[in-house]
């Protein structure tokens, strides 16, 4: 299913189908407590929480959550669990563990409420039509609209950690909120104006070629840029030196002439110089300069959508710091001028963010002494045409921790200048950055070089088994899957704020928690169902009560809890809550294939076991996919 078919039978449903057993169980508990602890049932719903490991119940109340004065918890405890009505329950019992009352699900209940559950909503089970909804009480009104900017990277430049990050990262909230019922709106936000654009195109005057240009449009700019680049830093030595020893002879008082006359013919042909001019002709708009700055622009972004499609993402707007309008630069800094927000310092404007009471975001420039605006203007001025463009309800800024500051200054800037309502919709999604991406042959710079390197390993691992890889008709592809897995579930298992090392040799082992062994648990559930000859059209008719076995118990219970984790990872907004998750599950998984056979079975318990087994997968599927992963059937 397309993620727009998705959306549209998720926007479909009401609130009564909202597939969550776990809610169920909450308002069932929570029912019977009422009268127990005199409290409206809806209030006691929240006190129920989720456990992080079935022996501690599949939900719990922490005594103390009740606020009743006089109490001891532990004691009340064991009355609460006593006063419980067990007998005639058939769904849930109770019983106490120190402060808590933990509640378990009747196993033959679980069972019987959550496979079927899970076979008939399909991609469905876990999503959350309701917290996107402008008005719930008013479906028609629509979705909330949620911008999410994220990869942004610099045309001609390195595609470095930052920006891989950055597109994993802002892959998954896109898909996160879109399943939460938000329409998104992808947007990424190129680096491909300034001063640097007049260096690259007087680069490629020397030594581009058209040609290359045409073949390897990334690499082949980089390699311009790189050289041109070497050319103006070594031009910078001598006229630096100049400029150096002017000051020093001005602040003495002397006579600087003769150093003035010998610097002026060094900067005038530098290319920094020229590369200035050539930028001034593009903010000019001069058809000549503006037609090959948009040829680099344009096949540098038919070559990344090349990658995001590999990472499963497609951008719904490819924006840019050109794209911001002059005008609006212009009135930004107007206002910052009349508001007394900004001020002029030796011909440049600046803020000081001391005087707005934040003196952490220290000072930065919004305009050059020679009236040219900075990352920031554009950045200060591209909100407000966002905001004007989309109307959107909430926007998310994925960019590196070491920006933290410049977004600061950005949301300070837009609140204090009078666009309150319009930073508080915002917010940044600051992430700790990679370490250590190189390979034998050196730093990698380019994101294809880096999935080609882990893809050569995929490839020799696959080869060793090689039964197995006889039966892959499209070993190429499997191989470009698993290393992408491996590089996304690497960088989405830790906190997103907190860095990692980039470990080649860890991320492609099938053993421990890395991507290989969750394609693997996904492909092994493909490959019992193949080889029991499912037909997964019937399994709803399977007849669930021969599931006894405790393994099939607790799976069962684990699957249950998918819809909670996805609620919750929306709360918290880390990847890294599902991928918990669904690691465990799969342990679970694993540990049931002796138990609960397949093949040899009878027919009907093996129909009961597929069941099981195609929920199980399914689920990881759901789990997978909202990380952005392509689930493979064989590997
Ligand atoms: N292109 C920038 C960089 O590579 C990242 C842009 C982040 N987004 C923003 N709105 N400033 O550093």
């Amino acid at each position: 299913m397309t993620e727009n078919a998705l959306a549209n039978s998720m926007s479909t449903m009401s609130t009564q189908d909202a597939q969550n057993p776990v809610d169920f169980y909450r308002h069932h508990i929570a029912e019977r407590l009422s009268p127990i602890v005199n409290k409206p049932a809806q209030d006691l719903v929240k006190l129920l929480s989720w456990t992080q490991t079935l022996d501690k119940g599949d939900l719990m109340l922490p005594v103390a959550a009740l606020r009743e004065k006089g109490v001891k918890p532990p004691e009340r405890a064991e009355e609460l669990a006593a006063a419980f009505p067990a007998d005639d329950d058939v769904l849930v019992t109770c019983k106490a563990n120190g402060p808590y009352v933990q509640f378990y699900y009747k196993p033959n209940d679980v069972i019987a409420r959550v496979i079927p559950m899970i076979l008939s909503t399909k991609q469905i089970y876990g999503s959350n039509p309701i917290p996107g909804l402008r008005d719930p009480q008013h479906p028609e009104q629509g979705k909330k609209k949620i911008v999410v900017e994220f990869s942004s990277p610099n045309i001609a430049k390195e595609f470095h950690q930052g920006h891989l990050r950055s597109t994993i990262i802002g892959g998954f909230i896109s898909k996160l909120y879109a399943l939460n019922g938000w329409e998104v709106i992808r947007m990424n936000y190129l680096g491909d104006w300034g001063k640097q654009y007049g260096l690259l195109a007087n680069g490629f005057r020397q030594f581009g070629s058209q040609e290359e240009l045409a073949k390897n449009s990334i690499a082949h700019l980089f390699e311009v840029y790189v050289k041109i680049s070497k050319i103006k830093a070594e031009q910078d030595v001598p006229i630096n030196d100049l400029k150096k020893q002017i000051r020093e002879k001005k602040q003495k008082g002397e006579d600087t002439a003769a150093l003035e006359k010998e610097l002026e013919p060094l900067v005038a042909e530098s290319e920094d110089e020229k590369a200035r001019r050539y930028f001034k002709s593009m903010e000019d708009k001069e058809p000549e300069a503006m037609k090959l700055w948009k040829q680099f622009r344009d096949l540098s972004i038919d070559k990344y959508k090349k990658t995001y499609a590999r990472l499963n993402i497609e951008f719904d707007i490819y924006a840019g710091e050109s794209l911001v309008s002059p005008e609006k630069i212009d009135e930004v800094l107007k206002t910052l001028k009349e508001k007394n927000i900004s001020e002029e310092s030796e011909g440049a404007v600046l803020i000081d963010f001391a005087k707005h009471g934040a003196k952490k975001l220290n000072k930065a420039i919004i305009q050059r002494k020679d009236g040219t605006p900075l990352y920031l203007t554009r950045d200060l001025a591209g909100i407000l045409e966002r905001h004007e463009k989309y109307n959107f309800d909430k926007m998310i800024y994925v960019i590196a921790d070491q920006q933290n500051e410049h977004n600061g200054q950005l949301f300070k800037t837009t609140e204090i200048s009078g666009h309150k309502e319009i930073s508080d919709k915002c917010q940044h999604i600051s992430f700790g950055m990679v370490k250590g991406m190189s390979t034998r042959r050196g730093t990698v710079k380019f994101l294809d070089d880096v999935i080609q390197h882990v893809k050569d390993t995929m490839m020799e691992v696959m080869r060793k088994n090689d039964k197995k890889y006889q039966q892959l008709t499209e070993p190429e592809k499997i191989a470009d899957i698993l290393a992408i897995t491996a590089i996304m579930v690497q960088d989405l298992t830790g906190k997103v704020r907190n860095g990692y090392e980039f470990d080649f040799e860890r991320m492609t082992s099938f053993e421990g928690d890395t991507g290989p062994y969750l394609q693997y648990a996904h492909a092994r559930l493909c490959s019992i169902e193949r080889k029991a000859g499912a037909d997964l059209g019937s399994l709803s008719s399977a007849d669930l009560s021969l599931l006894n076995e405790q393994h099939a118990i607790d799976l069962a219970r684990s699957l249950a809890q998918y819809p909670e984790v996805v609620t919750n990872t929306y709360k918290t907004q880390e990847p890294a809550t599902i991928l918990t998750y669904l690691f465990k599950m799969s342990h679970a998984l694993s540990s049931s294939y002796d138990v609960l056979q397949v093949v040899g079975s009878e027919p009907e318990l093996m129909q009961a076991r597929l069941a099981l087994y195609e929920a199980a997968r399914q689920v990881l599927w759901n789990g997978m996919t909202l990380l952005g992963l392509t689930p493979v059937e064989r590997m």
